[in-house]
């Protein structure tokens, strides 16, 4: 559920217009509602119940410092992936001992940051990378906790390029093997065992898959226990998906429940990292009609927002769906491919949308929260977009839109 209605035929942010927040703010806007991402968040947190837990919001679902902040507010901790996220995370006022650090790529400096901010754990995804945290930790006299990432090789049934379980994808540690890698982590200096995790792909929307992985660890951690090797948290990741369209996700405390089944009296600590199911339908992208081109095989709405500021349609063919802020009385509704200016033909936000709508009219593409703004870029030296965090009557600018000349910033000539 979010905070996204109609008032007055108003598309509204919790209690702000959108119309009003385009008009004074311009398009293409990000508009996000304190109260949707806190009730989301509020949803783990409550499904996780008695049980000791910890949600690690996955920063790259949104990381804007205003967001983060109100998850920190929460007490949330924090899924991380670089160390530009690290740095994020305690601007914004994140406790550091919340946060879990993973990916597949962890350098040698972001592994020192990571150990003096003192994070909770490394979910470590190869045995290389256990080798070098070891050594970065030993060097500098500290001790690394950790958890190992360990792929179950299972299908997510979700999109190939955001599916991360299977033996075939680059993420973590196939499960054959995680045994023996344990045993050498219990036997590396600067190394302490923390936990077991995995994140087998995003936007899932059954339950199966999830089961499947948890049975799993689970035997694994019964086995680990034959070995001497104890295990305090299991990290299950993120991946819970939301409703773009028709789709009916389980809901956190359904998950939940079949978690708090599977763990019993098992005295162990859960981790959810959830990105999309907090953030997705917790914003929205404003856009502008500034044409339509009306042709005889298919008409088009070319709008001020493009695949540089959401990239989800062009990249995985994903469907958002896309309403008028304001109902138009006078426009006829017309099929449209709703496109924007950048200057390929995968630049489309959404495609045969029945609409009624003319020029100068501002569309909301809703469950624009996560993996909006985070992956726009500059393509077609386009600045990137604003950001808006409602709060009940109150509109705050998180972001500003960005300049022409920022497009530049850092950029020289040579010279003459
Ligand atoms: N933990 C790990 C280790 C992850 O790799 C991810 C997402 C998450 C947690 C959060 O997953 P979520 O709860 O958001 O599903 N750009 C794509 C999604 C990429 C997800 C990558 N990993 C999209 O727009 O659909």
């Amino acid at each position: 559920m979010d905070y996204f209605n109609y008032q007055d035929g108003t598309l509204c942010a919790e209690q702000v217009s959108l119309a009003s927040l385009a008009k004074e703010h311009g398009t293409p806007l990000y508009v996000y509602s304190r109260a949707t991402i806190e009730r989301h968040w509020q949803a783990f947190n409550v499904a996780a119940g008695e049980r000791e837990h910890l949600i690690c919001y996955a920063v790259k679902a949104n990381s804007n410092l205003g967001v983060l902040n109100l998850l920190a507010r929460l007490g949330s901790g924090f899924d991380i992936v670089s160390g530009g996220e690290l740095a994020r995370v305690i601007e914004a006022g994140g406790d550091p001992s919340k946060v879990v650090f993973s990916g597949v790529g962890k350098t040698a400096d972001e592994i020192a940051q990571a150990l003096d901010a003192g994070i909770f754990c490394f979910n470590v995804e190869s045995q290389s990378e256990l080798e070098r945290i070891s050594e970065v930790a030993t060097a500098r006299g500290q001790i690394a906790p950790i958890s190992l990432r360990i792929n179950p090789d299972i299908d997510a049934k979700t999109h190939p390029y955001i599916s991360t379980g299977l033996k075939e994808n680059k993420f973590g540690i196939a499960y054959e093997q995680a045994l023996s890698v344990y045993q050498t982590a219990a036997s590396l200096p600067g190394i302490e065992i923390h936990g077991v995790d995995c994140h087998i792909g995003s936007q899932l929307t059954e339950l199966a898959p999830f089961i499947e992985a948890v049975d799993k660890l689970l035997l694994l951690i019964d086995q680990l226990a034959d070995v001497g090797i104890s295990i305090a948290h299991l990290d299950v990741g993120g991946g819970l998906g939301v409703t773009y369209h028709d789709e009916v996700p389980p809901a956190p405390s359904e998950y939940a429940k079949v978690l708090h089944e599977r763990l019993g009296s098992r005295n162990i600590t859960l981790l959810f990292e959830p990105g999309r199911a907090i953030m997705a339908n917790a914003g929205v992208l404003l856009t502008k009609v500034e044409y339509l081109k009306l042709g005889q095989d298919k008409n088009f709405a070319l709008v001020d927002a493009a695949m540089n500021d959401l990239i989800r349609p062009a990249l995985y063919g994903a469907w958002q769906n896309i309403v008028p802020v304001q109902q138009n009385q006078q426009a006829p509704e017309r099929e449209y491919d709703v496109v924007g200016p950048v200057c390929e033909t995968g630049d489309f936000l959404g495609k045969s949308r029945k609409l009624a709508i003319q020029a100068h009219d501002i569309l909301a593409v809703r469950s624009a929260g996560a993996y909006g703004f985070v992956m726009s870029s500059n393509y077609n030296s386009r600045p990137r977009a604003a950001e808006i965090l409602v709060d009940g009557e109150q509109a705050y600018v998180v972001r500003e839109r960005e300049t022409r000349p920022s497009l530049w910033l850092g950029e020289h000539l040579l010279p003459s």
